[in-house]
């Protein structure tokens, strides 16, 4: 299995798992046995990295809560040494379209207990803050992650949606292994932020690297159930299906040449681009998990991804949801 390094030594493998969708953002929770079924297939086949949050809950048929690192957790406890559990905090309130953020001191205190009771560990191998607090400086956050390690509750930690001036702050304080920011071919503005990943050495995990399934080429209508978030992102409107048309072209055309989808191509394409990128593609399809994993295994030359990001550069396309623009010192 093709593996890599975020930070100094968090080995991790190149695709990672998302885990997201199973209880929240894409409709209805998956059925909770069948998600731990799917997640430890998952790890039947090779991933060794999966990725879940504390805000990450849905409401089960019977209306309970369906707990995402509940159900993370429950897969993988008897190989538990053997995988990385990415999970995270900050975000207060989940149901809200207004993301309330929160990391104060006490909060993460809170949280880091409730996350490890429910993914049912004695540690969290990268701890992400999920969301920048304004009211709350990087020193404060980056020592209270000091103190979590010092305990041994958390053995690495990030930041999510990081920008380089808080970035470069908090590293200053407690050493920084990856930022978890949104990557894809519809969203490139972290691209700014590589020279400072480099200098750091810190890793960039790429959330909703397929653009939440649009680079798939699999989405051709507008219309999702009930509670899933794409019936409100701009990818997905009827004028911006319409608007993307060429850009998956061109992503049929590579798959071509390279006999891979253009969900492979999403992926591979970053993972060919920089050592320290890890996409973290969602599904709750076994065939597509499988599908996403092996494109660990597409090799392009430096060329390749310098004429695909060309290509990109000029071909027309929509909005993408979500994102926050990097902020230039
Ligand atoms: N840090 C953050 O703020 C943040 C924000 C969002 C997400 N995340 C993390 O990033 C992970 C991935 O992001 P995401 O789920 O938003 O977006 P994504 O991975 O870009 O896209 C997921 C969507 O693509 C579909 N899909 C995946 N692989 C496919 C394939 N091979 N062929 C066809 N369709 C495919 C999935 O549908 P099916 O399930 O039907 O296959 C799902 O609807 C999440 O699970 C979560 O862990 C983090």
């Amino acid at each position: 299995m093709e593996t890599r390094i975020l930070g100094d030594d968090l080995k991790v493998t190149s695709v990672g798992l998302g885990c997201m969708g199973f209880s929240h953002g894409y409709g209805k929770p998956t059925d909770v046995d069948e998600a731990v079924k799917a997640i430890r297939a998952a790890y039947e086949m090779g991933y060794l990295f999966f990725d879940t949050a504390e805000i990450y809950q849905g409401i089960n048929p019977d209306g309970t809560t369906n707990y995402n690192e509940e159900v993370v957790g429950k897969a993988l406890h008897d190989v538990r040494d053997q995988v990385v559990i990415a999970t995270k905090f900050g975000i207060a309130a989940h149901e809200s379209d207004d993301l309330k953020v929160d990391s104060s001191p006490e909060t993460i205190r809170k949280s880091v207990e409730g996350s490890l009771k429910r993914l049912g560990t004695d540690h969290i191998d990268l701890y992400y803050q999920h969301r920048i607090d304004p009211t709350v400086s990087p020193e404060t956050v980056a020592g209270v992650m000091k103190e979590l390690m010092d305990e041994g509750k958390i053995t690495h930690w990030g930041i999510s949606e990081a920008n380089e001036d808080y970035l470069r702050r908090a590293n200053a304080v407690c050493k920084v292994t990856a930022v978890q920011n949104r990557y894809s071919m519809m969203f490139r503005e972290y691209e700014d932020l590589f020279p400072v990943l480099e200098e750091l050495h810190v890793g960039l995990v790429a959330f909703s690297p397929l653009a939440n399934g649009l680079l798939t080429g699999q989405i051709k209508q507008s219309r999702f159930g009930e509670g899933d978030l794409r019936s409100k992102m701009p990818q997905f409107t009827p004028e911006a299906l319409k608007k993307n048309q060429d850009l998956l072209e061109l992503l049929n055309e590579i798959a071509a040449n390279h006999d891979a989808t253009p969900a492979q191509i999403s992926l591979a394409w970053m993972i060919n681009k920089k050592p320290y990128i890890v996409p973290i593609p969602g599904s709750r399809h076994l065939d597509r998990i499988e599908d996403n994993l092996k494109a660990g295994q597409i090799k392009m030359s430096a060329e390749e991804v310098a004429q695909i990001d060309q290509a990109l550069d000029d071909v027309p396309m929509s909005d993408v949801f979500g994102g926050t623009r990097v902020e230039k010192k």
